[in-house]
Formats: C-alpha cells, structure tokens, sequence
C-alpha cells in the first residue's frame, strides 16, 4: 500500500520520501513504481514521462533517515502493517521529528482513528486516509476524522485526495473498519463460511459476484490483491475491537498463509500468479 500511495503522490507532481525498515521491500517498490508507470503511459494514461514523474520519488531506511532527509514535507502516511501498538509506535516517533504544523495520516483499515490518536501529542492534526489497493487504480479514498482531528485538518485531508484524482468518502464516525471495510469484511465472512463449509469454491463464487451483482472483481480475487497476511490481520483487529461478526472463525485464509501462500504478492493465493516484469499477474 505504500507504494501505491506513493506513486499516485508522485503522479499528481508531490516529492515522495517512501520509507521502509527493509531495503528488499524499498528496491521492490521502486521496480514496482517504474514498471507501472510504464504501463500507466503506455496506454495513455498519464502524459508525464515515466523516468519525470520517478523523479520525485526518493526511498529511505527507516523513518528517522526519511524524516531528517527533508523536514519541509506537508504530510506523513503512515502504512505499516495492521497492528495497534507497531502504529502508534511509529506515530509518536514520527511525531517527534516533524514540525507542528505537519499532517500525519495512517491508512489503517480497521483500528479506529482516535484510538491511535492516543499515541500523539497533537492528535487535531491526525486523521485517516484509508487508499483501496491497487491504489494506482481504484478512485477512492476513505478520509476518516477522529474525535479530535480538527475541522481545518480533515478539510485539508478531503482537498488532498481530491488532488490526487481520487473520490474521497467521508467518514465523519470513526468506527473499527469505517464503512468499505465493514461492507466487504460482511460479505467475505460469509464467502469463507460456504467455502470451509465445502458448500461451492472460491472460483464459482468470484464468478457469480462478477456476473450476478456486476461486481468487477469476486471477494477472493479482492483478497488475493490485498494479500491474505493482511486480510488475516485486518480480519483479527476487527475481532479484537469487538466486531466478531466480521470475522471468520474458519481459518480457510489462516492456513493458506501459514503455508506461505499470500495472495497475489507471493505468486499463490487462492489463484496461481505468474511473474510479469517483477510484478505478480494472473
Ligand atoms: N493490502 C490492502 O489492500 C490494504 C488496503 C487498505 C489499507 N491497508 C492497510 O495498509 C497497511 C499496510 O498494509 P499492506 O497490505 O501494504 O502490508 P504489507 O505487509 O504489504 O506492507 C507493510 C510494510 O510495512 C513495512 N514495515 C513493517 N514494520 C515497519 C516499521 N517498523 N517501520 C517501517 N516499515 C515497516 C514492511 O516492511 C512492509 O513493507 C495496513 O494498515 C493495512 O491494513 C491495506
């Protein structure tokens, strides 16, 4: 997910400091970045040269060094993986080495806003900016105000993803999952409860979403892109925040990630992914 923030900033003309406590992911996410941008320009759309518009784009081991490289940054997205005490570890270090008047946001996908809200000294300028993956592709943004994100941030948050050519949807309570995840989080319980069930496969049910809702891609293809170690965390936080309905206790996706089989990223997840330039397609 941050590198898909990153390059939409880059698209719309931002200077980017991606940062990462792996150099492994930061070199994939830069070979990620160029060869969509190439794909990007091929098909027209966008006009920039792909080597401008990287450019922008600087990457940096670990927050400390990204953050000194450039203190006159507006924003910081925080994207690291879905765990409460790693985020608000992260967030109060950041918040030490940025100036006041900087915006910090985290693109967090179930743990409320205003509970890593409590990691901060000054949380009016936090909020969240919750990107759909691919980011590059899909338009919209959830911009999520915690309880005491100010008026003037939150504005500031809609502006910004507007900037980036994306939708932004409001999310003015600040509930676990805010309302996209909620809705899908619904619906994939249900998926894997037919699947362990062993009442159809996840194949016949991506295909009859796509067919019989218009849906363009089926829950487990959705899950596939997002990477089933992710959907596994989300899917624990939701439950650990007290939304077990959200939740399934089957363990279909668990034991697919205890096996290494992470969705699109590792070339396996419910479907097999080959290898194209670098990047995972199916
Ligand atoms: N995958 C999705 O489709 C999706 C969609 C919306 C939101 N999100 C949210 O985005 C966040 C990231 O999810 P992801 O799927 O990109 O996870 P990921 O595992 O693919 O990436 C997380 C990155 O964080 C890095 N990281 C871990 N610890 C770190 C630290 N201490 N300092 C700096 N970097 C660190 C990892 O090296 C890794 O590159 C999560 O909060 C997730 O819920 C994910």
């Amino acid at each position: 997910m941050g590198s898909g923030i990153a390059q939409v900033c880059i698209q719309s003309g931002y200077k980017v400091i991606l940062c990462d406590t792996e150099i492994k992911s930061l070199k994939k996410a830069k070979a990620g970045i160029a060869w969509s941008l190439e794909k990007l320009h091929q098909k027209g759309r966008i006009k920039e040269p792909p080597a401008s518009v990287l450019e922008r784009l600087e990457t940096a081991q670990g927050f400390e060094t990204g953050l000194e490289t450039d203190p006159k940054i507006s924003w910081v997205i925080e994207a690291v993986v879905e765990d409460e005490s790693l985020k608000k570890k992260i967030l109060a270090m950041v918040e030490d080495r940025v100036e006041k008047e900087i915006k910090i946001a985290t693109n967090t996908s179930s743990i409320p806003v205003s509970r890593l809200a409590l990691s901060l000294k000054h949380p009016e300028r936090f909020m969240g900016l919750h990107f759909f993956g691919p980011v590059p592709l899909m338009g919209l943004v959830e911009v999520v105000r915690g309880k005491m994100t100010s008026e003037a941030v939150f504005a500031q948050g809609m502006a910004f993803v507007k900037n980036l050519g994306k939708y932004p949807v409001k999310v003015t309570k600040d509930i676990p999952g805010f309302v996209m995840n909620r809705v899908f989080a619904a619906a994939f319980r249900e998926c894997q409860e037919l699947v362990a069930n062993g009442i159809t496969t996840p194949r016949d049910i991506d295909t009859g979403m796509r067919l019989g809702y218009g849906w363009t891609a089926g829950p487990f293809e959705i899950a596939d892109n997002a990477g089933l170690d992710t959907i596994v965390r989300i899917g624990k936080s939701m439950k650990s925040l007290g939304e077990s309905y959200l939740y399934s206790d089957t363990g279909l996706v668990e034991k697919m990630v205890e096996k290494g089989n992470l969705g699109r990223k590792s070339g396996q997840g419910f479907y097999p992914y080959g290898t194209e330039s670098g990047k995972t397609s199916k």
